[in-house]
């Protein structure tokens, strides 16, 4: 008994030791600040930037404010899957091999596309504004995209009204790097999830889609497009060439309940032109049109 008693104490000094060695590695890695917001891989200025007017806050990073991140699981699930973009035609998500057909493909917060992909038949846009993004990379767009986006600028040019792409296609690491997390690192997360896609659930990455400026503002991205002449020629006619103006549900300052964007009147998709044309004509959003849950 009493042997027992002496080699009890012989540990009791190496048990505190190794007690303050947990304790000091809990209290590091709950220390306030650790942020495990990935940080920018570079600190280029946001390309896309049209300077939005944060309500409040200016330059606060809130993210440590915020409630549990809703997207976790979604994100999650995209990880887990090589793609998890919905295919119209079946509900369920799309596979790789099947992606390129599918122009109705749905990309948002809980469809989500793996960093891996890319379509295979981009082409470069002749008609786009230079000085912006990656030229031979983000002033491309799929091929169905880049022939409606062309017949729709000449169309558009006939009538005096003159616009350019800003950007279309945008890789996996160009969301990423040059946008969210730029614009995270900027004005914080809650507030970067209002005006850009977390990387693999931008529609840019699909080839489909692109962003429009038009001459009378120096075809700069701006919050006004909607209200010039460029904008308002858009809003009518895009249909006719197959485009959507994809982010309708929000205004300039609040988002969307759907969507989760504010209003982007310079941001178009590509559905083809009978789906285009009965979107415009019902105001649905692209997820009622296909009626999926979001
Ligand atoms: N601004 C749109 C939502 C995007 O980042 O794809
Ligand atoms: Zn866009």
């Amino acid at each position: 008994m009493a042997q027992s008693r002496i080699n009890i104490k012989r540990f009791v000094p190496a048990v505190i030791i190794l007690l303050a060695v947990i304790a000091a590695a809990v209290l590091f890695i709950l220390r306030p600040g650790a942020d495990k917001t990935p940080t920018p891989a570079n600190n280029v200025a946001p390309q896309e930037s049209f300077s939005p007017s944060k309500p409040s806050d200016d330059g606060k990073d809130d993210s440590a404010e915020l409630p549990p991140d809703p997207d976790e699981a979604a994100r999650a699930r995209a990880a887990s899957m090589q793609d998890y973009a919905i295919d119209p035609n079946t509900g369920r998500a799309a596979d790789i091999t099947t992606m390129d057909d599918n122009f109705l493909l749905l990309v948002n917060r809980t469809h989500a596309l793996a960093s891996s992909y890319a379509p295979s038949d981009l082409v470069k846009v002749e008609h786009s504004v230079s000085g912006v993004g990656i030229p031979g990379e983000t002033d491309q767009l799929r091929k169905v995209a880049a022939d409606a986006f062309e017949a729709m600028v000449a169309a558009a040019e006939s009538g005096g009204i003159i616009i350019k792409l800003r950007t279309g296609y945008r890789s996996y690491a160009y969301q990423r790097d040059r946008l969210y997390n730029a614009y995270v690192a900027q004005y914080g997360r809650a507030y970067a999830d209002t005006i850009s896609a977390r990387p693999g659930q931008s529609e840019h990455q699909t080839g489909l889609a692109l962003d429009v400026g038009g001459a009378s503002e120096g075809f700069a991205l701006s919050r006004n497009f909607g209200n010039t002449k460029e904008g308002q020629w858009v809003a009518e006619h895009c249909c006719e060439y197959g485009f959507i103006i994809r982010y309708t549900d929000g205004t300039k300052n609040s988002p969307g309940p759907i969507t989760g964007f504010i209003s982007e009147p310079w941001h178009l998709r590509y559905v083809g032109v009978q789906p285009a044309t009965s979107m415009k004509n019902s105001g649905k959003l692209l997820e009622q049109y296909l009626d999926v849950m979001y």
